[in-house]
Formats: structure tokens, sequence, C-alpha cells
């Protein structure tokens, strides 16, 4: 057997940290490079690498046992919906159990990743160095690069109300007094929403899509070990989940938001009990979308006005690789990635994609079984199928993501948590059988007559 080639990951917050794991496991050498100096990224408030978006009232809204990797439960001691340090120690925690630690460069960025015409990759540093590797993963997170609303909200360029992202919101220091203006539906615009209702003069939530809002416990256990569960296929699990939620939450106009113009899990789940509450209490006013900023007032699309002094825009997020040329690889606006089985590049041999998904779920379990396949596959135990079947894949998942989601930036990398990794589990047994002897050679036929 050929030796493994070598491997450089980039990042290591927790989708780093499971490739790291499972590749040292494996005998795959591998360096791992961290921007900042420490592991965890997202999850660490105030993360020297400047780029995390956690803010002090931050707690996880998948739920402890459901976000856990496969082989290190998160402590028990743990509440099931940990702030973001419990959650930051685990993955430190993770990283010194399985000996991650000394594989990993902190405080070194990769500047660069420039794909060889001959296989392999130069991946230059911010320390000046250029080093050769044969594969490249992927895990730098796809939750640090803000996206304002585009085109802004006329008036945006002249108001005097002052304007941040939610990726700048640290802590409830920057609302106490103030009039705010949160945008959005997703978990934060809620979660700020509700900081704002106990620090802020006056909390206003503006929307321009209602949301199917999941409390984090029903019936008095968290909401995703419930309805989640691999071996329940989609079709059962959401109309069961669907029912639970009715008969817990009601409809979401008796908080005073607007309905919801699609069906639970059509979209990326809002979880929040306590933006409930804060709404049935009339603390948070409700507002649908801006149509203006006109001096020291917010214009809704209603008419109606708030004067204001800060506007949160919790837009969502941009995909961003910066460490690729934009010829090569650029999601763009449209926050498009095509991906084989959201991993491989359908191109470039021996570039892998970890984490870049939006699961309804977490993304821990997800990283890790991600990881295993590509493992397999430098290993030469699982095989891709030819570039066809791959592109034929891709259109197919992207049809699926269309039917089902709402149209929105926000949705394109989206997956179901579990119907995908099941879909991972048996995507590695397919690659494992395309890896036959017989299979292999059929399937360079396929490719020399695809070429
Ligand atoms: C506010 C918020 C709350 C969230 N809550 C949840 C939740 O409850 N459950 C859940 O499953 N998910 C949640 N998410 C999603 C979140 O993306 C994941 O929890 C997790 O952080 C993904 O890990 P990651 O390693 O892919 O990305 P990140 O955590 O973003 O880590 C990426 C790492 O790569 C490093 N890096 C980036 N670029 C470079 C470079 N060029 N060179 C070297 N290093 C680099 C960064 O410094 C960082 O350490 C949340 C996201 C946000 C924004
Ligand atoms: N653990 C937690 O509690 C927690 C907290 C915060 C975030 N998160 C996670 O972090 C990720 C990002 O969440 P997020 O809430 O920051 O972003 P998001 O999920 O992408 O939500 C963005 C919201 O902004 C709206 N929006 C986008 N552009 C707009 C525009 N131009 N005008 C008006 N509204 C606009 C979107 O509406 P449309 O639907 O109409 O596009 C959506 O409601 C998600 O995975 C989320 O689960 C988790």
């Amino acid at each position: 057997m050929s030796a493994p080639p070598r491997v450089c990951v980039i990042g290591a917050g927790s989708s780093g940290i499971a490739t790291a794991k499972v590749l040292l496991e494996r005998g795959i050498p591998f360096d791992c490079f961290e921007l900042s100096d420490r592991i965890g990224g997202n999850w660490v408030w105030g993360n020297r690498n400047g780029i995390s978006a956690a803010y002090r009232s931050l707690h996880i809204n998948t739920s402890r046992e459901r976000m856990a990797f496969s082989d290190f439960p998160m402590p028990a001691h743990l509440p099931d919906f940990a702030r973001h340090d419990q959650v930051a120690a685990y993955f430190d925690a993770y990283a010194d159990h399985f000996g991650l630690r000394e594989h990993i460069t902190f405080r070194t960025g990769v500047r660069h990743v420039a794909p060889l015409p001959g296989g392999g990759f130069d991946v230059a540093l911010s320390t000046g160095e250029t080093r050769r590797y044969q594969a490249v993963c992927v895990a730098n997170g796809h939750h640090w690069d803000p996206r304002w609303p585009d085109p802004a909200f006329p008036g945006a360029e002249t108001t005097g109300i002052e304007q941040i992202h939610s990726h700048r919101y640290t802590d409830e220091s920057q609302l106490v007094g103030k009039r705010v203006v949160v945008v959005g539906m997703g978990n934060s615009a809620v979660d700020i929403a509700v900081d704002a209702s106990y620090h802020a003069a006056a909390t206003y939530l503006s929307a321009r899509r209602g949301a199917h809002i999941i409390p984090k416990y029903v019936f008095g256990r968290p909401y995703d070990q419930i309805a989640g569960s691999e071996r329940i296929p989609g079709w059962v699990r959401w109309p069961l989940a669907r029912l639970l939620l009715r008969s817990v939450t009601g409809r979401m106009t008796r908080y005073g938001l607007p309905a919801p113009d699609h069906k639970f899990a059509q979209a990326h789940p809002t979880m929040s009990s306590r933006v409930l509450d804060r709404l049935a209490h009339g603390a948070i006013h409700p507002k649908p979308n801006i149509a203006r900023l006109d001096r020291s007032e917010v214009v809704f699309t209603d008419g109606s006005r708030a004067a204001a002094d800060l506007v949160v825009y919790c837009t969502g997020y941009r995909i961003s690789f910066p460490f690729f040329d934009a010829a090569f690889l650029d999601p763009g606006e449209d926050n498009e990635i095509r991906l084989y089985q959201r991993v491989f590049h359908p191109r470039v041999p021996g570039l892998y994609f970890i984490g870049l998904v939006q699961p309804l779920g977490a993304i821990m379990p997800i990283a890790e079984r991600q990881s295993e396949l590509v493992a397999d596959h430098l290993q030469g135990s699982y095989a891709l199928p030819d570039r066809l079947a791959m592109l034929a894949e891709i259109a197919k998942h992207r049809q699926a993501v269309a039917k089902r989601y709402v149209a929105s930036r926000r949705h394109t990398i989206q997956v179901d948590f579990d119907d995908y990794m099941r879909e991972l589990s048996r995507e590695r047994l397919r690659g494992a059988k395309r890896n036959e002897p017989g299979a292999r050679a059929a399937m360079r036929a396929v490719s020399r007559t695809s070429a």
C-alpha cells in the first residue's frame, strides 16, 4: 500500500478538531492550522481570532446529547442547553483527551490555497511559509462573514441611527437604555431581542417572514431528543414534530408574530422558549420588515414608525473562503457551493469540506462522520463515483433543497440532520462497494468516455 497523503486541515473549531481526531486515529499525517491561540472557534466568546459570533448570553440550541461527538459525551453535569464557555471547555477537553493539541499550529492562518495542475496543493501560511500537501480539509466555519441586507434599506446611509450586524453583538451593555430594532427571525434575532427586552428602553423585532418558533423543551424533554432519530424517516419524524409543536405553542399569530408562509421544517429552525415569553409579556414589539430609515426613526412596511437608537441586523452569514482565488471557488452573493455529498469537490481531487452544512440539528456529529468518509477516501477504502455521477447527485440535492426549503440564501447548505447522517453512512458503504476491483475498472471506463 502506498503511503497516505499528507493533509492540511484549515481551522481548529469543532469541525477541524473532529477531522484532526479521525486523521490521527487512522494514522494519516496532517497539519492543522488555526488563526487563534486556542481551539473552539465560534464557541469562544471574545476569541482572539476576532471572528467569533458568540455573545455573553449564548447557549446551544441543539441539546447536549445530540451535539456531542459519538465517542466523547458532554459531561452529564452540564445543562441540556449549555452556555458558550461550557461548550468551548468541552471542545478543549476533547482535544486533550485525544491528544490533538500538538498537531495544531496556533496563531497561524492559511492565507492562500492553490490547487496544483498535477494534483496536490500549495498552502501559503501567515508566517510567510508555503507548504505542499496532497489534500486539504477546509473547516474554516461559515458563521463569521456577516451578511448585511443587500440592497441596504433606503436611508441606511444617511440615518443617524447606529447600525450593527449581530456578528458584532457581544453583550447587553451595547443595548442598555437604547431603543433597539432587531432585524430577522433566525436564532440570532430572537436571542438578541430577548437580551434587549431586559436591557433596552424599547425592543422591536422586525421580520420579513414569520417562523415556527420551537421551544427548547417539549413535554419536559429537549425538543430535538423527542423528534430526532436516524432510525425514523423524515416523512414520519416531521409530521410528528409538527403536531407536537402545534400542541405546545399554538399559532405564532397568538404572540403577535406574522403567520409563517411555509410549513414547519421548511426553514432553518428558530429555537427559543424565552422569546415567546417576552412577546407574551409585551416586552418585545413585533414589526414587519423595514421600509426605510428616516433620520432618527425606522419606518416599517405597514407604515408604522419607531424612534430608534440602534438597529441590529441579524441577517445571517456569507459562506467565504478568503484563501481560494475567487475564480477557483467563490460562493458569491448567492451563497452557493456545489459539493458531492456536501463534502467532496467534484473536480479537484483531495479537496474536502468539513462542517459546511447548516443542519436542522447539530454540526459536530456530522463533521465527525464526514471526516470518517474523508479518511476512508484518503486511505483508499472509499471510492468516489465518476464525475458525471457526482454532478448528478449535486443537481439532485439542489433540487431537493429548493423543493423543501423556503427560497433564501440561508438555506443553500441546509441538510436534515438525521437524514444526512444516515446518508453519510450509506455513502460510506456505497463507496466501499465502488472500491471493489471490478467496480473500479468499470468506473475508469466510464470516466474515460465522459472525460
Ligand atoms: C451565534 C451562533 C450560535 C450557534 N449555535 C449552534 C448550536 O447551538 N448548535 C450547533 O450545532 N451549531 C450552532 N451554530 C453553528 C456553528 O457554526 C457551529 O456550532 C460550529 O461553530 C461550527 O464549527 P466549525 O469548526 O465548522 O466553525 P467555527 O466554529 O467557526 O471554527 C472555524 C475555525 O477556523 C479558524 N479559521 C478560519 N479561517 C482560518 C484560516 N484561514 N486559517 C486558519 N484558521 C482559520 C477559526 O479561527 C476558527 O477557530 C451556531 C452559530 C452561531 C453563529
Ligand atoms: N445556539 C443558538 O441559540 C444560536 C443563536 C444564534 C444563531 N445560531 C445559529 O447561527 C446560524 C446563523 O443564525 P442567524 O440567526 O444569525 O442567521 P440566519 O439563520 O441566516 O437568519 C437570518 C434572518 O435574517 C433574515 N434576513 C436576511 N436578509 C434580510 C433582509 N435583507 N431583510 C430582512 N430580513 C433578512 C432572514 O429571513 P429569510 O428567512 O426571509 O431569509 C432570517 O430571518 C444558524 O445556524 C443559527 O441556528 C444559534
